[in-house]
């Protein structure tokens, strides 16, 4: 009789199967031990690495999110986010192009308007930087390239709040929806694939689902922000976006308490009763649990944003030579692969990509 390793018991979940590497199973004995069973024969080669690897990272895990700037003559490097550049809608649709023939599936547009306003308008008009730019890429690049859209107003209120204010400064969560719909229709008429709301008004994603159903606008989708934390790691992006919240304000009382995981998933399932598409967990790294969670949860794609933040820490600390920052980059979206991600917004995606492609 064989001595090698047998196990009994071993309920029928397939490794592959979404979520299986992160949770635990019942019931598994394993008899063999050393030396019979040597963990390190799978780990020899290169070759071998790759055939038994779990989790991997594919160029069409990637969504490239781009910033917009209606002002710009030509692209503003942000200072805190190396790599990153606030785009004309010229060069937006360059790098779109140049992201589309790496094999990146989708890019994600954030606008930086020349004239912010209490309500935001700038969001919404037909003219407004991220709607010209949306019409750019869809006449360049046809279908070959996923465009989603971030909707939201901070970048576009001279107050930096996700919504509109009352006459005390709090947001206004049902008056901010019907201006949310109206980013959005402006946004599927520009050519938008993809809307995102990442705003954390409750209600948003039934409101957004029944205006684009009703303006015959069937075919977009909605990628909800359902788990969105109040965090410190979006610092750099308000650089890159020229976001400042009035009075050093924050967001705490619309975004999510780093505290809480079980919250997240009751969000989820609302964006998901009220028509959401897809989900995303954002940040990635500090919330892997949640991620996990979340995939075990739900039946639809499910994506992590890799922030501003992370990916800044990285890049800071490989500028110093104290870590390896394309192997830490390569790491950490491994683990969010392996956290139960289908696809990561990351702003390493060009890099990855071409580091992909070998
Ligand atoms: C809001 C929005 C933010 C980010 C994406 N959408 C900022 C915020 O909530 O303050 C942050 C993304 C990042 O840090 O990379 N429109």
């Amino acid at each position: 009789m064989s001595k090698r390793s047998t196990v009994v018991n071993a309920p029928a979940r397939a490794v592959g199967e979404p979520g299986a590497a992160a949770v635990a199973r019942p019931g598994w004995t394993v008899t063999a031990s050393f030396p019979s069973r040597r963990m390190r024969r799978l780990r020899r080669s290169p070759a071998i690495r790759r055939l038994v690897a779990e989790t991997r990272l594919s160029v069409d895990d990637l969504v490239a999110p781009l910033f917009v700037r209606e002002d710009a003559s030509d692209p503003v490097p942000v200072g805190t986010l190396p790599g990153v550049v606030q785009h004309t809608v010229r060069s937006a649709v360059e790098e779109a192009s140049r992201l589309q023939s790496l094999g990146v599936p989708a890019v994600l547009l954030f606008g930086v308007p020349k004239h912010k306003d209490a309500v935001g308008s700038g969001a919404w008009d037909p003219d407004g930087v991220v709607q010209v730019a949306l019409d750019s890429m869809r006449q360049r690049l046809g279908d070959s390239l996923v465009l989603m859209a971030d909707l939201c107003l901070d970048e576009y209120t001279d107050h930096g709040h996700c919504g509109l204010l009352d006459g005390s400064g709090s947001v206004r969560n049902d008056a901010t929806l019907d201006r949310y719909a109206q980013v959005a229709l402006a946004q599927a008429n520009a050519g938008a694939d993809v809307v995102a709301p990442s705003g954390m008004m409750d209600g948003q994603v039934g409101h957004l689902r029944a205006a684009l159903e009703e303006a015959g606008q069937h075919d977009v989708a909605i990628l909800a922000y359902s788990a969105k934390y109040a965090s410190a790691l979006y610092g750099p992006f308000r650089d890159a976006a020229n976001v400042r919240i009035a009075g050093g304000g924050d967001r705490r009382s619309y975004q999510q308490d780093p505290a809480n995981a079980t919250e997240a998933l009751e969000e989820v399932r609302l964006d998901l009763a009220e028509g959401a598409d897809m989900i995303m967990v954002k940040p990635a790294l500090a919330y892997l649990d949640v991620l996990s969670a979340v995939r075990a949860a739900v039946d639809v794609p499910v994506a992590a944003y890799h922030v501003s933040g992370e990916y800044a820490m990285v890049k800071a600390a490989g500028e110093r030579g104290w870590i390896d920052a394309d192997a830490v980059m390569a790491e950490h979206l491994i683990g969010m692969k392996r956290a139960g991600a289908d696809m990561i917004c990351t702003y390493a995606a060009g890099d990855v990509a071409e580091m992909l492609n070998g």
